[in-house]
């Protein structure tokens, strides 16, 4: 009788893809499974089960991960990749709730001018979309052990994050304040939920209305927790909001209880080429467009890790820290903001704008 080994079986394995893979030329056997089994494991997307409207200008998405989907921190945030007239488009947004118990998980997305992806999102998205989904990441999370006394700072969408931490501990919060800045109470995103909170007792709830108060500044923010020097501190939204409590806790001596999640805009400009910098070295070449970043780090005398240099083998793989690139092979843009650090392969991308590369 003949055994059946795991390397005979792998073999088989391989030999059965290869007579598919000739069998459905020119698309790929994943291509047809794709089509019935989107979200099998090993696959990165969502489908989009409801899309729930939080105030006039931002909604909720409820999606169903892959399977194998890790489970995340509350306050993570995730990337969407959503194709957008053509063109495949990433942002992060934070998750929203925990893995529910149906498996779905939740992101809130909050219209902004000129926003393509988020104009998407939540304008035009349907029920039964499929989405890219890339993460969990971040570390503006809670603090284990959970703190005796919370204070959440938050303007905007930087209630976000902050609603997942809470949604998930409240319950482990003995004390919570949320100082929470919107241009009008109708702006406040989860606005029924907070306030719902804070008649029960749960949390200590100040909204700012900046269209009729004007921006909170620190002062105020002092008078408004006066023991703000015992609060393991979160502060999330605007950068000019973060700037300002940074800079107070650090005057306090109070840095190390800080913890701050920054909104940066995606300025990335797309175009056919730009300029492409290689921040370790220090070059800069103009770029047409038209070759990857990988040929263009060579003739520029820039060492870069390459292998197949068919976007097979991931040898060549670096950050891309800032601007935006086109996958030469179907015209996927990958943009990302300063600090970002995406992911990209430079033997298949060519630069999509101005960019910067961690090489
Ligand atoms: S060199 Fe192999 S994927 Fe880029």
């Amino acid at each position: 009788m003949r055994r059946t080994t795991s390397s005979s079986l792998g073999g088989l394995r391989a030999a059965l893809v290869r007579v598919a893979a000739a069998a459905t030329t020119p698309l790929l056997p994943d291509d047809y499974l794709d089509l019935v089994a989107p979200l099998r494991r090993g696959t990165h997307r969502a489908r989009l089960l409801a899309v729930v409207p939080e105030t006039s200008s931002s909604a909720t998405l409820v999606l169903r991960p892959s399977a194998g989907w890790t489970a995340h921190a509350p306050g993570q945030n995730v990337r969407l990749g959503v194709d957008v007239d053509g063109v495949r488009l990433w942002r992060s947004y934070s998750l929203t709730s925990p893995v529910r118990p149906d498996g779905s998980i939740t992101v809130t997305v909050s219209v902004v001018p000129d926003g393509a992806v988020s104009t998407h999102l939540v304008r035009a998205a349907e029920v039964g979309d499929i989405v890219e989904l890339e993460g969990p990441d971040g570390d503006f999370v809670l603090s284990s052990p959970l703190p005796q006394r919370a204070l959440f700072v938050t303007a905007g969408s930087g209630i976000t994050p902050v609603i997942g931490m809470l949604r998930a501990s409240l319950a482990g919060l003995d004390d919570v304040v949320v100082v929470h800045s919107a241009r009008t109470a109708d702006d406040v995103l989860f606005g029924r939920e907070l306030r719902a909170w804070a008649s029960d007792g749960r949390i200590r709830l100040v909204e700012r209305h900046t269209a009729a108060d004007g921006r909170l500044t620190t002062d105020e923010l002092e008078q408004l927790v006066p023991d703000l020097a015992d609060r393991e501190t979160w502060a999330c939204g605007p950068n000019g909001l973060v700037d300002a409590v940074v800079g107070l806790f650090e005057d306090r001596g109070w840095s190390h209880r800080l913890h701050v999640e920054r909104f940066r805009p995606v300025a990335a400009v797309l175009g056919e080429g730009g300029s492409v910098t290689f921040a370790r070295t220090g070059a800069t070449v103009d770029a047409d467009g038209s070759r990857p970043l990988l040929v263009e780090g060579e003739d520029a005398g820039v060492l870069l890790r390459s292998g197949c240099r068919m976007g097979i083998c991931y040898g060549c793989v670096v950050p891309l820290e800032e601007g935006a690139v086109r996958d030469v092979r179907d015209g996927a843009i990958t943009v990302a903001a300063p600090g970002d650090g995406v992911l990209i392969q430079t033997c298949i991308n060519a630069p999509a704008g101005p960019c910067v590369i961690d090489a």
